[in-house]
């Protein structure tokens, strides 16, 4: 007995002395909040106090917006109440490394959000109010709250909070429109750890590609007001071909409170594979070390050659008697001379510009041969003009304001952007529309009732020939309700004077937002409600002597795609907005699968606008949260989608690895197919999806994108994805020949990446 008893003594005081001698560990100083949310549609300020009784509220998970997971908030815009009950520990405190502050993360709210804790308002939009006193106020308003990471932090001793015992947390969303509720990142309460006030900040400088060499700049950001921060900082560069290490470097940082240090690398490896950069720094006591990681830009394709090539769609749709503007797309060098043989009546062609311009009267199909020619050489492109009712036979290209600039765009921001949309070559792919979103409206319509741009944009006629003479079209954005997204006026009432105004500007595009028409509609979940202002607007557009491309932003609601071509949408927004993130990415593009079958030429399902280079959405840029490789699956998916290409960057700031993205003449032309057909998704296993498209030539676009963090080999049968002819294969991004597939398709896909191919069934 006494043999037994010894050992037993032993492993107790052992365990004994290793629980009260432990360092924290990951896990142990964070509550998750993932489980345990409840929710109620409407709006009651008892809802926050802690004696109310929730139990009979709807369950939900925070990681997902209330429509795409509750029956009856399908389609719900407007208020609901989250809760959720928890212990916060002592010993939370006592793990902690400081030991200061707690914080509360809800992650994302869609769209505003207040606070309560144990029944006193904590904050709101991500403001804390140290006033434990203050009463909720207006919180609404605010159009960019949607993309805010809601964190509360508070000093431990605040008198909001119940140490050791049951807290009710209480938060009142209002959705403007859209996806509605919080969403990820998942919900949590922590102690303000070392992580917390140290930010790094690698997406604030871009790489730069200099010969052989990579160069980056990252920040580190010590954010306690009275602690010195003295750690490693690890850089790591590993292939993801076969996972060796291309570099890597560790060196002594210390960063004073309050200060933020640079810190320079280099690398050099070939730019024409996909690397995995890691950033590290770790400071000895903390439970986390801080930890990023980036993918660097490589290029995939090859230069386009100087000799002339005719890039762009081979259709082009007019409305008889509206003035045609198209620029032929062609890369080469200049000079370049343009011509064509008979041309229809109206039309001329600037053989210095290739810009076709006139009108013609009569209905039909006018097919024309265009020559580009330049001193090495020419080519020639057979060329459709269809005079009819149908405008926007292809997805539109071009450039919104949105994604960079936000609210405070300009008519300086538009102009330099249509330069360099010229400069930097991308017009002789096909990008054209320069389209202004929000932020453009004056106070105040004049006495006649007409809608005037504000001081920011002193003259929009000056600007629009600005633009044409770029040979560049010209967008702009309104809302069917009394106010946009951003609070500037919209055209409710007002279509018809507006419409006028805006063909009398030269305006070709117009993005309609539904915004603050919700507060019109009567009932959001009504076909008839829903439809109603967009065909207001398509009748006012059709009364102007101007082809008006006209897109359809209202999120989704009640299945858009079904009926965007009945109301005369060429396009209309599928989803939420989109952010540059992975997530944002995937959940909007990969869900796009539901709407395929109602593309059609002039009529476009719209995942929102691109995320690539410089974005921001206001004053403030940095390159796009993006690795290189989900750049590649982004053009790729939206080629394939045949989903409008607008792109959301400052196109005065493209480097070489974004114009290689944008023009690439073989993956836009799977965009520009004149069938129009949306791939669909044939494949889904095992983080693996593959997506074909039908092209007009009877050949398939296909799409291997790899879901996984990790490089896959992949080796599909051809059967398994509905094909069973011999194919002619062509890898799309690096324009190059593979061998024929007879049984399967091989590939390695890189992490987030995708391997994008055109396959010609050889008999
Ligand atoms: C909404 C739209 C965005 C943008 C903003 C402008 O959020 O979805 O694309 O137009 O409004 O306020």
């Amino acid at each position: 007995m006494k043999k037994l008893i010894q050992p037993i003594v032993s492993l107790l005081i052992f365990t004994f002395l290793l629980s009260a001698c432990r360092s924290p560990r990951p896990g142990d100083d964070i509550i998750s909040l993932e489980k345990g949310w409840k929710i109620q549609k409407g709006d009651n300020p008892e809802w926050a106090l802690p004696g109310y009784d929730a139990s009979g509220w709807q369950s939900i998970d925070p990681h997902k917006t209330w429509e795409t997971q509750l029956k009856s908030f399908s389609s719900y815009d407007g208020y609901a109440w989250y809760r959720i009950n928890f212990i916060i520990p002592k010993e939370l405190k006592d793990n902690a490394y400081f030991g200061d502050s707690l914080q509360i993360s809800l992650g994302r709210v869609d769209d505003t959000e207040q606070t309560f804790l144990n029944g006193q308002l904590l904050g709101q939009n991500n403001v804390l109010f140290t006033d434990t006193s203050a009463v909720p106020g207006k919180f609404e308003g605010d159009s960019l709250a949607y993309s805010y990471y809601r964190k509360y932090v508070l000093p431990v001793d605040d008198p909001r909070l119940k140490w050791g015992k049951l807290n009710i947390l209480a938060v009142r969303v209002h959705d403007h429109g859209g996806g509605g509720g919080i969403t990820n990142p998942s919900p949590s309460v922590s102690m303000v750890d070392i992580k917390d006030y140290l930010a790094m900040n690698v997406h604030a400088d871009p790489f730069e590609l200099k010969g052989e060499n990579y160069i980056k700049t990252i920040r580190l950001i010590n954010g306690h007001h009275s602690e010195d921060f003295d750690g490693e900082l690890t850089v790591r560069v590993t292939s993801n071909n076969d996972g060796s290490e291309l570099y890597e470097s560790t060196e002594q940082v210390i960063i004073s409170a309050g200060e933020e240090t640079q810190h320079m690398f280099t690398f050099s490896a070939p730019q024409t594979e996909s690397y995995k950069v890691e950033y590290i720094y770790n400071i000895d006591g903390s439970v986390y070390p801080v930890y990023q990681v980036q993918g660097a830009p490589y290029i995939l394709t090859p230069p386009a050659p100087d000799e002339p090539r005719i890039n762009g769609p081979a259709i082009f749709g007019v409305r008889p008697g509206h003035p045609l503007l198209y620029t032929i797309p062609a890369s080469g060098i200049r000079p370049m001379v343009f011509s064509s043989d008979t041309l229809p009546p109206g039309i001329m062609l600037d053989s210095t510009n290739g810009f076709l311009r006139g009108e013609i009267r009569k209905k039909g199909e006018y097919n024309i041969t265009l020559t580009a020619a330049n001193a090495l050489g020419e080519d020639s492109k057979i060329f459709t003009i269809r005079v009819g009712d149908t405008i926007q036979l292809t997805p539109p290209m071009g450039w919104n304001s949105w994604n960079c600039w936000g609210l405070t765009v300009s008519d300086e921001k538009v102009r330099s952007s249509a330069r360099a949309m010229v400069e930097s070559g991308l017009v002789n792919y096909g990008w054209s529309f320069m389209n202004i979103d929000d932020g453009w409206e004056a106070d105040e319509r004049t006495r006649r009732g007409e809608l005037l741009s504000n001081e920011k944009f002193p003259d929009m006629n000056a600007l629009s020939d600005y633009i044409h003479g770029l040979g560049l079209k010209l967008g702009i954005y309104s809302s069917p309700g009394p106010l946009t997204c951003g609070g500037y006026l919209g055209s409710y009432k007002h279509e018809y004077t507006d419409a006028r105004t805006w063909a009398d500007w030269g305006i070709d595009y117009l993005k309609h937002d539904w915004c603050s028409y919700r507060l019109i509609a009567e009932n959001e979940t009504e076909l008839e409600e829903l439809q109603k202002p967009y065909i207001i607007m398509r009748n006012a557009l059709d009364r102007v002597n101007r082809d008006i491309v006209y897109s359809l932003c209202q999120y989704g609601m009640g299945d858009v795609s079904s009926w965007g071509a009945d109301v005369g949408g060429n396009l209309w927004r599928t989803t939420y907005d989109i952010v540059d993130t992975w997530e944002s990415l995937t959940n909007i593009g990969f869900s796009q699968y539901k709407h395929s079958s109602h593309a059609r030429p002039g009529g476009f399902n719209d995942p929102d606008m691109m995320i690539v280079g410089w974005v921001g959405w206001g004053p403030d840029l940095h390159p796009t949260r993006l690795t290189a490789d989900e750049q590649y699956t982004h053009v790729s998916l939206w080629c394939l989608l045949s989903a409008p290409l607008l792109l959301g960057n400052d196109l005065s700031r493209l480097d070489d690895f974004t114009i290689s993205l944008l023009t690439n003449n073989e993956v836009l032309e799977v965009n520009q197919d004149a069938l129009c057909d949306q791939a669909d998704r044939v494949y889904n296993q095992d983080s693996i999806q593959v997506w074909i498209k039908d092209m007009a030539d009877g050949s398939k676009a296909v799409g291997f994108f790899n879901m996984d963090e990790e490089l896959r080999e992949i080796s599909i049968p051809l059967g398994a994805l509905g094909l069973d002819e011999t194919y002619r294969v062509r890898d799309l991004w690096r324009q190059q020949d593979e061998a024929n597939a007879t049984d399967r398709i091989n590939a390695s896909v890189y992490p987030h990446g995708v391997y994008l191919v055109r396959m010609w069934p050889e008999n």
